[in-house]
């Protein structure tokens, strides 16, 4: 019998990559999301690519009673790949009240759903910002956790000492937490990838905008750091490479692969690359020009992380396999995409 997957947030960026990477690998799917931050249209594109529609409930996993009604309609759900937060840095310096509740009390709401009903395998959306600017790099999973400098870092913080805490006190549930560092890119049929809402915070979205002349032009934020050619380095991974490893992780979870009950796995590429020459990277793939102009740092940028994957290379058998190039001619493919008139999409 097919497994069947509870994800949250599947309508959204990685949700939904996860979604058809999930239903590709065979397993049945069901999608929790209030669409706060998503369309519910990105199910009939996940159709579109994958032939099967995966259920959609829209409420808010903050409402528990709601929940508890899920579980009561879904009984046989395997596990659980739980993405729904609130996820911008900025607006959560602003609404810190907000990001707490929303991304801790759905969490609980979730975990003590499993406690009731036995599920007994979760993994969860981390962020390598909790390692802050680390010392030494790359970053592996043992680095400290440094205070984190936004409320949104601190859920993700927090979310792990919870999900720990739970697994410790309960030998049924088991958990992994996948700490990304920068997903970028689109699927490659071009039916889904990153819709942000008005301007964009991040990097990929703000060159796709910019080249496709929705905004002016990019800022660069600072070219004045201790890199090679002074702009900030991240690790930037395919969307795709990431869903991937969800679905590793979900079945070593059910599988009771896992070593211990909460095991926790950094996911990048393990190659530092710098805003300017991500533009560039940009550039080289799609053949457009993006203008750019260099302004000040932003506050809070972190001057260079990127990761040592050899945790998830060894244990998950996972690794990237998309390059940046690749990445950027998606993000491309998908700007186009979203900015014609769909009308009817049959
Ligand atoms: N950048 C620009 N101009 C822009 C946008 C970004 O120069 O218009 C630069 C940033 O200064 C940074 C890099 O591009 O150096 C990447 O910025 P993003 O906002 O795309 O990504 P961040 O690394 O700042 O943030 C991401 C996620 C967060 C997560 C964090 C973990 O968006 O959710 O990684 O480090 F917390």
């Amino acid at each position: 019998m097919k497994k069947l997957i509870l994800v949250t947030g599947g309508t959204g960026y990685i949700g939904s990559h996860t979604v058809v990477e999930l239903i590709e690998n065979g397993y049945d799917v069901v999608i929790i999301d209030n669409l706060y931050n998503s369309e519910a249209e990105v199910v009939d594109r996940i159709a579109k690519i994958t032939g099967t529609t995966p259920p959609l409930e829209v409420f808010d996993l903050c409402d528990a009673a709601r929940l508890e009604s899920f579980f009561r309609k879904y009984q046989n759900i395997d596990g659980i790949i739980h993405f729904a937060a609130y996820k911008a840095v900025g607006e959560s310096v602003h609404k810190p009240l907000e990001y707490y509740r929303n991304n801790l009390v759905s969490l609980m709401n979730l975990l003590d759903s499993m406690k009731k009903t036995g599920i007994p395998a979760f993994v969860f959306s981390s962020s390598c910002t909790v390692y802050g600017q680390p010392e030494k790099l790359p970053v592996s999973e043992d680095s400290p956790i440094q205070p984190a400098v936004s409320p949104y870092g601190n859920t993700k913080q927090i979310g792990e000492e919870i999900i720990r805490d739970t697994i410790s006190s309960d030998p049924n549930i088991r958990a992994i937490a996948l700490r990304y560092f920068n997903p970028i890119g689109a699927h490659p049929s071009g039916l889904i990838g990153e819709l942000p809402r008005g301007v964009p915070e991040n990097l990929v979205p703000y060159i796709t905008q910019t080249a496709y002349g929705l905004r002016d032009e990019l800022k660069v934020f600072g070219n004045d750091y201790n890199t090679p050619d002074g702009s900030c380095i991240r690790d930037y991974l395919h969307v795709v490479d990431l869903a991937k490893a969800h679905v590793i992780a979900i079945e070593r979870l059910i599988g009771n692969k896992n070593k211990s009950g909460f095991e926790i796995f950094n996911l990048g590429t393990g190659n530092g690359v710098s805003v300017l020459e991500a533009i560039k990277s940009f550039e080289r793939a799609t053949g457009v020009k993006v203008k750019y102009r260099i302004t000040s740092r932003r506050a809070g940028d972190i001057e260079k992380i990127w990761a040592d994957p050899s945790l998830a290379n060894r244990e998950l058998g996972w690794k990237t396999v998309s390059s940046l190039d690749e990445a950027m001619r998606t993000a491309w493919e998908w700007e186009k995409f979203i900015r014609k008139p769909h009308g009817n999409e049959n």
